[in-house]
Formats: C-alpha cells, structure tokens, sequence
C-alpha cells in the first residue's frame, strides 16, 4: 500500500528539511526522505552540512582556536600556563557531540511540524496520474510535489581516489585521528582555507598548493591580498599556479609530484592529503532517468530560476542545482520553492548571499568586488576603515583586517561589502540588510552603532566612502 503525500522532499539538508518544514508550515501533507546514517546506522538528517561540513568544521575551528590563543595569545592578557596539550580523540568526539545535537534538533523539528520522516534512499520508480512514485526501501510513496534536495560529493583529483586515510575529502579532513606533522591541501579554496587552518593551528606543517594564479581569486582582490599576507604570517605554505601531475600513496604517507608556476618538477612528501578542489552535483541513486529529469553537462539537475525542473511539479534546489554551493542558499531556495508551490511568491535575491570564510581573521562578503566593478566600467567610491582603529578590537587584541564599502559614484548605493577581520561572519549580516533594502552608504553612516562595537567599523567604512572618517 503506497502512502500519499501533497509535498515529497529527498534529501534532508538545509536545503531538503528547510524546504520541508516550509512545506508542512504551509498546510501540505510532507515527507522528506533522507539516507544519512550516523555512526550506529540509525538517522542523521542534515546533510553534508551538518554531518562534514559547516557544522564540524566550525566545531573544529573552534577547538583549535582555542589551542592557538592558549598557546600564543593568553600571555598577552596576563594569563600564564604551562604543559599545554591537545587531545584530539577530545576534541573530535565534541565536535560530533554537536554534530549529533542538530541532527536531533531536525528529527525534532520534523516531528514538531508533523513532517514524515523516511530514513532511506528515494529512487524516482514512475510517473502516473499526476503523481510521481518514489521508492524509499521497501515503502512506495506518491506525491504530487516532489522537490530534490540530494546535495553535493567532494571532487577527486583524477587518478587520486579518496581512500579518506591518506587522501582526505572534508570527510576525512574532519576526523584525522592526530595531528599529522606534514599536511598537504590541494585547491587554496573555502575548504583548502578552513581545514588547512584547523590543523596547522594544532601544529600541522602545512602546504596548500593551488592550481590558479592569484589567491582567492573570487574575493575582493584588496580582501584577497591582506589574507594572504596574514596566512603566510601564520605559517600556511600556499604556492600558486601549480600543476599537479601524479598523487601516490603507500603506508608511508602520500607524495604530491607537480610542476610549479615556472614550469619545474617539484614533489611534496606528506603524512596525510586533503583534495578540496570543489564539489560536484550528487544525483546518485536518484535514478531520474524513470522520469526523465534533465541534468546538464555537469551532472546538475537542470532548474529555471525559479528551481523548476524539466518535469511538472518537480523543483530541485541547494547544492545539486546551478548557484553557490552555500548551506543558506540552499535554505533560502527550499523555503522559495515551498511558497511557490503554496501559489506564493517565493523569492531569492542571489545578489546579496553572503560569503564567509571562517578562517583566522574571517572573511566575508556581500555584493559586487571592486575588480568586478572595473570590469563592468561602473563608476563607484570606495571607503575602507581599518580594525587597527577600533576600540573593540584593540581591547580584543584582535586588530587585523578591515572593513571596506564599495558605492555607486551617483547615487551612493552600497554596491558591496569586504571584510577581513574578527567576527566578519557576523558583521557582514549588516551589510546584507542594507543592501537588500538598498541602502546607500550614507544610510550606514548616518546609524547610531553601539561602542565599543566592531560594528562601528562598518559605520567608519561607510563614512570612509565620503571621505569623512572620524576615528582614522
Ligand atoms: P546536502 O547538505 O548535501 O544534503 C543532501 C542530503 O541528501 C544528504 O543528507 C544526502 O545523504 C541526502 N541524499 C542524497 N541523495 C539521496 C537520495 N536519493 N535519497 C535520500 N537522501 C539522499 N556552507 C555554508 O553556507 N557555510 C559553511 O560554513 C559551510 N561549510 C562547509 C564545510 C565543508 C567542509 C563542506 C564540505 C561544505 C560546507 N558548506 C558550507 C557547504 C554546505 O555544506 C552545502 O552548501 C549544503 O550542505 C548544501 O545543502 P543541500 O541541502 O543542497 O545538500
Ligand atoms: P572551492 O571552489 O572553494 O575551491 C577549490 C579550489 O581548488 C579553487 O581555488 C580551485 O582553483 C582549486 N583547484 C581546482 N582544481 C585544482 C587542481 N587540480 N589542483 C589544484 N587546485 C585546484 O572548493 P572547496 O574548497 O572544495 O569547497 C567546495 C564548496 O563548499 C565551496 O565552493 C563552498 O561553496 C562550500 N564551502 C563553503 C564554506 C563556507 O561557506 N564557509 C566552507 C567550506 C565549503
């Protein structure tokens, strides 16, 4: 006997149990289907998002945040220790204590919501009736809304399958039993930045080869050129337009054999490898070919800006579609397409998704780069304030980075933010309000901003754009 539902989800990520509970928010009849297992096989919803990736890695990046100031930085404020260790088994069964903490909080949710919940894979079997049937197991469920949610798989480098004991993906990279005294990283990218920083804080020597030319290519090139100033202060190796040419790996550990960016044979001898060269659109086991659902070249489902697929009724959003693979994308999309389902006017601005990168300092960033304005010829001021002067982050002993605003030349409206510095992850939200609400910068300038705050520095940055700051 089949079970019906108004709304199926598969796939129980941010994007699939978002959407989800949107749905069922709405009045529908869901269920979303997911086949995560945790360590005992039983359900761990969430997706790659809270069991590898935004979750455990800010976990991690706390831990070993920690272990850097007790190590480098508590002197500074008076407080003396001696004997410093980390344990690592510690640390990592934290870091899945919290991992286990929001994989219940979504089985609660589900139930708070009267979401139905399969924990399986959901394979398209037909489409009749106006009802697609979909098979979880042993269960047939139809539904006349399906939305797909199935996420992403770390790329491999070809010829360097992840073995996830020597050859890391964010799997791997984020349960390395030790602190490995060689680690090598390829791709300088999010995941490269993160994972790179978690391990060498803990005392990993680490190098990050990366295959473009120029760091963080895709970030404001000013932000982009003082980070990586700072991680070289840190101690993070990164060479720049390498070509990696062969992978191998034996019990003795893993050597990377690549040309650097003169041309010349170079090999890198490491105990453990992390591949973070990106991520590619997950539709295994889904077998749309029953239906007939539509990938592109890449192996992403095919969706029009409104996350409708080729086939009627059934959307796609998050990682497994075009657009940044961000966990609040992926949100963001899942509660669109719910709402439009509901004959609502689901909407995603895609022009102000924040960015963060969580390393030490952070980076974040809404908008427009500067070197994207140039290309496109638009005539914009920019205004820059560093943290060196604010007070917050002087008493915080955290004075690196900057804010900086990017403004259209006419009308002053706030066309991007760039910030490098302490809590970048938080004051970029700022940033996203204003420009949603098109905001000008002297908006920003003309608001009362707590002190002593580091938000001031947003003001500053603000009031920098008319060339009238006055704390620098
Ligand atoms: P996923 O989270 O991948 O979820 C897909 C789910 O569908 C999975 O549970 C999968 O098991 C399930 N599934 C797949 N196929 C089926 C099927 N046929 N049947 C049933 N279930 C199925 N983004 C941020 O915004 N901030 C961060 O700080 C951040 N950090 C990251 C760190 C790392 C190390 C990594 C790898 C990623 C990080 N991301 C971060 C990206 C973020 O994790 C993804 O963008 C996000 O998880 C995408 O959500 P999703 O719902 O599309 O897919
Ligand atoms: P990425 O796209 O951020 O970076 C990949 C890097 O690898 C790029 O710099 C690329 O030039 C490089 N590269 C590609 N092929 C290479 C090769 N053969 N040799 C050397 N370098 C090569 O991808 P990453 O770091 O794997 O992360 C995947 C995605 O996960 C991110 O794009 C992001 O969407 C998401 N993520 C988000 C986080 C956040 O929001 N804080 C944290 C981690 C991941």
């Amino acid at each position: 006997m089949s079970k019906q539902f108004d709304v199926l989800v598969i796939g129980g990520g941010p994007g699939g149990y978002i959407a989800a509970i949107r749905a069922a928010q709405l009045g529908f009849n869901t269920a979303c289907i997911d086949e995560w297992k945790n360590a005992t096989g039983g359900p761990a919803p969430g997706g790659t998002c809270t069991n590898v990736g935004c979750i455990p890695s800010k976990a991690l990046l706390q831990s070993s945040e920690h272990f850097e100031h007790a190590g480098h930085h508590f002197a500074d404020h008076g407080i003396g220790l001696s004997n410093l260790s980390i344990d690592v088994a510690k640390m990592l069964a934290r870091k899945d204590q919290v991992v286990k903490q929001n994989n219940d909080g979504i089985l609660y949710l589900f139930k708070k919501n009267k979401v139905s919940f399969f924990h399986g894979r959901g394979s398209f079997a037909a489409a009749k009736d106006g009802l697609y049937e979909v098979k979880v197991g042993d269960e047939s469920l139809l539904a006349k809304h399906v939305i797909i949610a199935t996420g992403s798989n770390a790329r491999a480098l070809p010829g360097a399958a992840f073995d996830e004991e020597n050859i890391l993906s964010n799997d791997g990279a984020l349960r390395i039993g030790g602190v490995p005294k060689k680690l090598g990283v390829i791709g300088s990218g999010v995941i490269g930045l993160e994972m790179g920083s978690v391990w060498r804080r803990l005392g990993a020597e680490v190098t990050v080869l990366e295959a473009m030319p120029a760091f963080l290519s895709a970030v404001d090139e000013g932000v982009a050129k003082e980070a990586a100033k700072l991680f070289k202060k840190q101690g993070l190796k990164i060479e720049l337009g390498v070509k990696i040419s062969e992978v191998k790996s034996d019990k003795s550990g893993v050597t990377v054999s690549y040309a650097d960016a003169k041309g010349a044979a170079q090999t890198l001898a490491v105990d453990k490898l992390i591949v973070s060269i990106g991520r590619v659109a997950n539709t295994i086991g889904l077998n749309g070919e029953a239906v007939g659902l539509k990938l592109d070249e890449r192996g992403a489902i095919v969706v029009d800006e409104e996350c409708k697929t080729n086939l009627p009724n059934v959307w796609a959003v998050g990682d497994v579609v075009r657009g940044p693979m961000l966990a609040h994308k992926a949100e963001e999309e899942g509660v669109a397409v719910a709402e439009r389902i509901a004959g609502q006017h689901g909407h995603v601005n895609f022009n102000t998704i924040p960015w963060v990168i969580y390393t030490s300092p952070e980076i974040a960033w809404v908008g427009q780069t500067e070197q994207q304005l140039k290309a496109e010829g638009r005539a914009y001021k920019a205004g820059q304030f560093p943290f060196m002067a604010n007070g917050r982050a002087r008493a915080l002993g955290d004075t690196n980075g900057f804010v900086k605003m990017l403004a259209d030349a006419k009308t002053d409206e706030i066309l991007g933010v760039h910030i490098i510095g302490p809590f970048a992850s938080e004051l970029i939200a700022e940033a996203v309000v204003a420009m949603e609400f098109k905001a000008s910068a002297e908006d920003i300038a003309r608001i009362c901003h707590a002190h002593p705050s580091l938000s001031e520095s947003t003001k500053e940055a603000a009031l920098a754009v008319d060339k009238r700051t006055l704390n620098f």
